[in-house]
């Protein structure tokens, strides 16, 4: 990749808990640098068993508790041509981005990571919180929020950069 990548998908198991936060929440935080406009933003699950699913609750409060809404977001299922439509495709644990490496053509395997990897430069994954209590969803929360504003820095969308064309530099 030469330039910033100008797509970003976030990809979790059943696109209803974590990978919905974390279109919300990244997208949230690059509309705020001024960048919104700039990047395409979505999310999917390898499992499709929650298609056409709003996301869960708890998500759903722990975003509007922190001013985002993703009440109207829609899971949907991972598609091959994902590997085509997006620069850049970031696995919630490490079982979503191996699924992913699995299915991805030999010219896309590079555009799948980690998503903390990839922001933070740090081992860790975020947890899958489906089963647990609330303060799976509050913790699920912080690792995407702090992650969200490392992977905007990395890529160069900061609140303060005066052109967008600098991010190249940064990868
Ligand atoms: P997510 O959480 O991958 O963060 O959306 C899950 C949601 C549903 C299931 C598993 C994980 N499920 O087995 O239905």
């Amino acid at each position: 990749m030469s330039a910033a990548p100008a797509s970003v998908l976030f990809v979790c198991l059943g696109n209803i808990c974590r990978s919905p936060l974390a279109e919300g929440v990244f997208r949230s935080v690059i509309e705020a640098r001024g960048f919104g406009d700039q990047v395409l933003v979505d999310s999917a699950g390898t499992g499709g068993w929650h298609q056409g699913s709003a996301p869960d609750p708890r998500s759903i409060a722990i975003a509007a508790r922190h001013g985002i809404d993703i009440a109207g977001q829609k899971a949907r299922k991972f598609r091959p041509d994902d590997f085509e439509r997006f620069d850049l495709i970031l696995g919630m644990d490490r079982s979503n981005a191996d699924d992913l490496r699995a299915l991805a053509p030999a010219q896309a395997k590079n555009r799948v990571h980690l998503f903390l990897e990839y922001a933070n430069g740090r081992t860790g994954e975020v947890p899958d919180p489906y089963y647990g209590g609330p303060d799976g969803f509050a913790d699920v929360y912080r690792m995407i929020r702090d992650a969200s504003g490392a992977l905007a820095d990395r890529l160069g969308w900061r609140a303060s950069a005066p052109l967008r064309g600098q991010a190249s530099s940064m990868m």
